[in-house]
């Protein structure tokens, strides 16, 4: 079973509540999802392994630590997750990113790719996927899938709103993939909104609606 981590440091549960607010505009939107994103990094890249270094301060020779060699590569989900890519980057500068482009078929209301562009070396990567709400778990289940069908093995998925519905269909159809959220909200609505959620992402991020 994929572990969930639920992030409730206060400046992330303090955030995520100007981004839930309706009367919350696009500038203030948009840069409470970058810093979100930071903040969601600092916790996802725990674990990543360290080598001990030599440096000089101005004062003595000291050992120090620097991150041992682990190649990233970061993957937002068009549209929304593009608002989460700069905030990450901004921790990780060396890490690479790919775009993953899904739309859902009005008809058979299955993910359908039509844009995927990858760095080559993907599949030897630890990657972030970023989306920042995963509602029913469609466009998630079939992202990781995609990204597995290059050969990655370590996948993350990093989300600010997960529904119940959507962390279901990732933890049955990706085991191995683990998800970080800000929370875990009640319910989908008939239209696939979460519920309380915070509106459409993508509208909210690029002030399209
Ligand atoms: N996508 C969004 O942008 N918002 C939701 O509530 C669900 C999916």
């Amino acid at each position: 079973m994929s572990r969930f981590h639920l992030l409730e440091h206060p400046l992330i549960q303090h955030k995520l509540t100007i981004l839930r607010d309706k009367d919350t505009g696009v500038k203030e939107f948009r840069e409470s999802v970058g810093e979100i994103a930071m903040l969601m990094c600092y916790e996802a890249t725990r674990d990543l392994p360290l080598e001990e270094v030599d440096v000089t301060t101005p004062v003595a020779g000291a050992r120090g630590h620097a991150i041992a060699g682990k190649k990233i590569a970061v993957v937002p989900v068009l549209r929304a997750g593009l608002g989460m890519t700069d905030g990450i980057v901004r921790l990780i500068p060396t890490a690479r990113v790919g775009h993953i482009g899904l739309y859902r078929d009005p008809d058979t209301l299955q993910p359908v790719e039509y844009y995927c562009k990858m760095p080559p070396d993907i599949g030897e990567r630890d990657v972030l996927i970023l989306d920042p709400m995963l509602a029913t778990g469609g466009t998630a289940v079939a992202a990781s899938r995609i990204l597995k069908n290059f050969g990655c093995r370590s996948l993350k998925r990093m989300c600010i709103l997960a529904a119940p519905e959507g962390l279901q269909a990732m933890q049955s159809a990706h085991p191995d993939v683990d998800i970080y959220a800000c929370a875990l909200d009640e319910r989908l609505h008939e239209h696939g909104y979460i519920v309380p959620g915070l509106g459409d992402a993508g509208d909210r991020i690029f002030g399209t609606k």
